[in-house]
């Protein structure tokens, strides 16, 4: 029997997508039917610390404490689901207490599950002893979401789609450090209510009833082909146009499903006018959509003051904020 606490914190953050992931290869290893690439944002992000505790066993259940309260049941299982797949790896049967805390405003589509499930791996794995490396935690962070494994790496990460069936190589990496492009994501929280369908529901819809879904994942590999070759040139106006796109086409795809999903509200299309006249104006901004009706800006560093401003003063915006390029998932003491 194990005597003493095995424990381990960590911090991960955010990332937003600039070539979106929206749908799955396969559902229970949670496998991309694409790749996709995004910029991970500094301090926007989650502090989790994981504990397993001397002489418990696993069936005893994990105690998860989110942002100063107890779980909700089904993020608790999720967490706990997420556990075993450590605690099978490293050959643990302990049961283990999760604390966690989100540094991010709203939890209405700033994807807290990337940051979560990025945090979580590394101080999940670190407290089981486990010594993984980047692409391990990222393939392990895949499992709890797909979006968290492009969280393990800072700056600008694409993820890869992968052709094995185990998923190994459906990993994320870096193609550029944070501090090599000083561009920022400007945030215009368009809703304080959270979403009427989740990411992982609507993108299961979406490829079993979208007409468009098809065209959709077809259209994924040219436009991370682009991404890529945008950034490596710096070109902000090219990186922009594909995220743009990409972020549309994910939309369309979507509101093809049946029923139909729309997540934006008549604010995001406020904000993504207040985009076009910026752009008409002289400013390069370029906006993109998640799971939510957020509109998330790129933009240059010497701009985002603009930028906010204008999104700012977008009639219904509630709040704005700013984000530059983060660090990768790390542990703490
Ligand atoms: C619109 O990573 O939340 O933010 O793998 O089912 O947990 P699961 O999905 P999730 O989906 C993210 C969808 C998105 C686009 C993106 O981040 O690429």
């Amino acid at each position: 029997m194990t005597t003493t606490d095995r424990s381990a914190r960590a911090v991960a953050c955010t990332n937003i997508a600039l070539v979106k992931y929206w749908g799955k290869r396969d559902a229970a290893l949670n496998l991309p039917a694409a790749g996709s690439l995004s910029l991970t944002l500094a301090g926007l992000g989650t502090e989790t610390s994981v504990r397993f505790v001397a002489g418990s066993a696993a069936r005893d259940g994990d105690r998860v404490t989110l942002d100063g309260r107890p779980a909700d049941d089904r993020a608790a299982r999720r967490a706990s689901r997420f556990l075993d797949l450590v605690r099978a790896r490293a050959g643990l049967d302990l049961a283990a207490e999760i604390v966690t805390s989100n540094n991010i405003p709203t939890a209405a589509g700033l994807a807290s599950s990337a940051s979560g499930f990025a945090a979580l791996a590394v101080a999940a794995s670190a407290a089981a002893g486990l010594a993984l490396d980047g692409a391990q935690l990222s393939e392990l962070a895949r499992r709890g979401s797909g979006s968290a494994a492009r969280s393990i790496f800072g700056g600008f990460v694409e993820m890869a789609a992968g052709e094995r069936a185990d998923g190994v190589d459906a990993v994320a990496h870096s193609i550029l450090p944070p501090q090599a492009w000083d561009v920022r994501l400007v945030v215009a929280i368009a809703t304080e209510a959270a979403k009427a369908i989740g990411s992982t529901d609507a993108m299961e819809r979406t490829a079993r009833t979208s007409p468009y879904y098809a065209s959709w994942i077809a259209s994924v590999a040219p436009d991370l082909a682009e991404a890529r070759a945008a950034i490596a040139a710096r070109d902000l106006e090219r990186l922009g146009a594909v995220a743009e796109r990409s972020c549309l086409r994910m939309h369309a795809s979507a509101l093809a499903a049946d029923p139909g999903i729309l997540y934006w509200n008549p604010i995001t299309v406020r904000a993504i006018e207040t985009v076009r006249e910026l752009r008409r104006d002289g400013t390069a901004a370029f906006f993109t959509i998640d799971a939510g009706p957020h509109v998330k800006v790129l933009c240059a560093a010497a701009d985002a003051p603009r930028v906010q401003g204008a999104l700012a003063t977008t009639p219904g915006v509630l709040r704005t904020l700013v984000a530059a390029p983060g660090p990768g998932a790390t542990r703490t003491e």
